[in-house]
Parts: structure tokens; C-alpha cells; sequence
């Protein structure tokens, strides 16, 4: 039997990063899933999963703000398992209000610094803490047939397109926007950084479209083409599971568009 393929999901308690989690079970028989969220105790959600396979998904708590919760877990899967092959970080707020501002007014440093921290500051530090891990990866399950292709882990971190520099028309969400945009620098540099040497990591941004999810429930009325978490997921999972080396450091939507920073 081949070694399992360690997966660990950051942000897990609901939403696209529980159907991550879901759906890594599914899809791939011979895969570990460490499930993070900052409140093991009251994510029952992702309790009843754990306790239906409780060999292969492991919760760990890691408020992704603090960094002595990621350093600690960093060392949990270092001791376990010895290395990392995928690493999703979903964790994300729109804004502490749960709306993001429409105005200049609204803009205030708690509600930047909260912002900033959940979706851009936290998984860069997750990349600090797990990148010896995921250099030692054997490529998330898909491998190239061409060796200059190849890779060691994959981390994906889940952006959006309103952090797109390019594309904003509208203006507002000001701490979204900011945050999201500092995401995919933070990408951009996991991926010069953890790219050097033999065992280079793929890191990518995803955008996962409009989900029907807590995040988004204030706005559904005015969206468009609204997905399930199981639609969207299906679709990241495929473009995951297509990725190689040349595709590193860049951002792509759910169906491997090339998105401009
Ligand atoms: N839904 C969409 O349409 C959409 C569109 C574009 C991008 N996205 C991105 O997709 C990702 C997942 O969002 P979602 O739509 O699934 O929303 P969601 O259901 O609101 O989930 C957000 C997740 O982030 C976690 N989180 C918040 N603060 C955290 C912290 N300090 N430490 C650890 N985890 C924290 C939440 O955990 P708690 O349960 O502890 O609060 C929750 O699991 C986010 O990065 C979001 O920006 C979503």
C-alpha cells in the first residue's frame, strides 16, 4: 500500500473549506485530511464528519490570526506525518460587520486589520510555517509524465476575484478587496520562495466564483450564476488535480482561467 497523500484544510468549519474536506474523502480514497478551524468544539459539522471516519480526518484548532496556533500545528503534522502534499487555506471574511463597505466612511483600522489578517496575513504565515513540509510533498497525486514539470506540494490559497487589482470597476469592500489583493502577493512570493531548489511548491490563488455560503448570503440576491459548495469544489478539485510547476505563482478562477492580479 502506498503512503496516504496528507491533505490539510485551514478554515474548515464550514462552508467551501467543509466541503473541501468532504469532498478530499471522497475523491481520494488513500488520503489524511487535517481539518483547522479556530473552534474544534463548535464546528459540528465538521464533527459528524470526523466521527464517520475518524482514521483519516484529524481536527486540529488554528485561529489562522494567531501565529503560535499555526506554529503548533505545523509541529503536529512535522512529528505524524513527516511532510505536507496539499494545503487549502479557505479561511476568509468579507469584513467583522459580515458586509463589506460601500463607502470611505465606513473604513476603520479594526475592521482592515481583522480583514487583513483572516484572509491574507494568517495564510501567508501558514506558508512560513508549513513550506519545509510541503517541499517535502510528493505532488498532491498528480504528477507530470515530464520531469521539468514536476513538483513537490501544492498550496492553494482561496482569493477572490474582488481582489483583482485589474478588474475593479466598482471600487468599495475596501477591506476585502485590500486583503484579497495582499492574498495573491502573498502567493506570488510563496511561490519565488518555496519554488527555489529541487522541491518546488506550486502555489496558486483560486478564485472559487459565487458560492452559496455564509460569506456571500447577503448578496445573493444580486449574484449571478450562484454555485453549491459541492458544485464549486467539484470544479477547484479538477483544477487542482491538473496543476504543474509553470502554473505557480499565478491566480485562477474554478475553471482554470487565467485571472489578472
Ligand atoms: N462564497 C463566495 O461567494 C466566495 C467568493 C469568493 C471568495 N470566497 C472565499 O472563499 C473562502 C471560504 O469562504 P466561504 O464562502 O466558505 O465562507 P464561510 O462559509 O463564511 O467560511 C469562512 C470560513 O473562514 C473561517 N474563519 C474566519 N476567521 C477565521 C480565523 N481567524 N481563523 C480560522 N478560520 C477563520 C470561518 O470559521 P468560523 O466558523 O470559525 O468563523 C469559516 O470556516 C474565503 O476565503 C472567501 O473569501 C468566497
Amino acid at each position: 500500500m502506498t503512503a496516504p497523500l496528507v491533505t490539510l484544510v485551514q478554515g474548515s468549519s464550514r462552508g467551501i473549506g467543509l466541503q473541501f474536506c468532504k469532498a478530499l474523502l471522497l475523491r481520494k480514497p488513500n488520503t489524511v485530511v487535517i481539518a483547522t478551524c479556530r473552534s474544534p468544539e463548535g464546528a459540528m459539522d465538521l464533527e459528524a464528519l470526523r466521527s464517520q471516519d475518524p482514521h483519516r480526518l484529524h481536527v486540529l484548532k488554528i485561529d489562522v490570526t494567531q501565529e503560535s496556533h499555526i506554529e503548533a500545528a505545523a509541529n503536529y503534522v512535522g512529528d505524524k506525518f513527516g511532510r505536507l502534499d496539499l494545503l487549502i487555506n479557505c479561511s476568509g471574511m468579507l469584513h467583522p460587520s459580515g458586509r463589506g463597505e460601500t463607502s470611505l466612511k465606513d473604513v476603520t483600522m479594526q475592521g482592515l486589520a481583522e480583514t487583513c489578517a483572516t484572509n491574507a496575513f494568517g495564510p501567508l504565515l501558514m506558508g512560513k510555517h508549513f513550506g519545509k513540509l510541503l517541499q517535502k510533498g510528493t505532488g498532491a497525486g498528480h504528477q507530470s509524465p515530464d520531469v521539468k514539470l514536476q513538483h513537490a506540494g501544492v498550496l492553494a490559497n482561496i482569493s477572490a476575484k474582488t481582489g483583482s487589482i485589474t478588474a475593479n470597476d466598482l471600487g468599495g469592500w475596501h477591506s476585502y478587496r485590500l486583503a484579497k489583493a495582499a492574498l495573491n502577493m502573498a502567493t506570488r512570493n510563496l511561490a519565488i520562495e518555496l519554488g527555489r531548489g529541487k522541491n518546488r511548491v506550486i502555489c496558486i490563488s483560486l478564485h472559487p466564483g459565487n458560492v452559496d455560503t455564509q460569506l456571500s448570503r447577503p448578496y445573493h440576491k444580486n449574484m449571478k450564476d450562484l454555485m453549491s459548495t459541492e458544485q464549486c469544489v467539484d470544479k477547484l478539485m479538477n483544477v487542482m488535480d491538473g496543476l504543474n510547476i509553470e502554473d505557480s505563482g499565478k491566480f485562477y478562477n474554478y475553471e482554470k482561467v487565467l485571472l489578472p492580479f
